[in-house]
């Protein structure tokens, strides 16, 4: 039971992070691209943005309690571990700058751009561990 914490709190994270980056990407449209019209969500992408990462941070220490529950060992499953690692500097940048933006509010370009492109990133790393992720509990834990 307890092994399928991470997997499923992970895949949430993963989902609602993908929402996050559409209200991120209605800003984008409105600051950068001059639409007009496009109407950015702020108190809600902050909160959701919150949300995500703080779930993304506390996912990788469940992760790896349960692979020392399971292995006895930790840093096992090579590139699954390996952009985990990665994954956390930009945590910590997305969620530094975005905390920073809502608080100490101003017209800002490069900052932004920036914030959304570390969290872009983050994005695709998190899909990306969706995919090693399914493979480990289909290879290492369930076989
Ligand atoms: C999965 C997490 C997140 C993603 C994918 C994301 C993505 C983005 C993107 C793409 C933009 C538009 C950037 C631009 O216009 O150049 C943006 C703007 C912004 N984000 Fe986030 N973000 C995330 C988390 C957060 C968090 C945790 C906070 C606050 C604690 C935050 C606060 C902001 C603010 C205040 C802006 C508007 C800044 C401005 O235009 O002055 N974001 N975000
Ligand atoms: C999205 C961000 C994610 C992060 C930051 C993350 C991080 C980690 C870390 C640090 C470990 C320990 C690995 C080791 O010691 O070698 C781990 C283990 C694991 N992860 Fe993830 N993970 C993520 C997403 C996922 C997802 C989406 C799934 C599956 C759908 C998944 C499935 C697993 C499994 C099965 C293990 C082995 C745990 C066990 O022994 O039962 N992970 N993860």
């Amino acid at each position: 039971m307890l092994m399928w914490i991470h997997p499923i709190l992970q895949t949430l994270a993963v989902c609602l992070a993908l929402y996050v980056l559409y209200l991120g990407w209605v800003r984008f449209r409105a600051a950068h691209l001059g639409e007009e019209n496009a109407v950015f969500a702020w108190k809600r992408h902050v909160l959701l943005g919150k949300i995500v990462l703080t779930t993304l941070s506390l996912g990788f220490i469940i992760g790896l309690g349960a692979a020392w529950l399971d292995w006895k060992r930790v840093f096992i499953t090579g590139h699954h571990y390996k952009v985990a690692l990665l994954m956390l500097p930009l945590i910590a940048f997305g969620l530094g700058t975005g905390l920073f933006m809502d608080s100490v509010k101003a017209k800002r370009t490069a900052l932004p751009l920036a914030h959304g492109c570390a969290n872009a990133l983050l994005v695709l790393l998190a899909l990306y561990q969706l995919y090693t992720g399914i493979n480990i509990l289909r290879h290492m834990v369930l076989s």
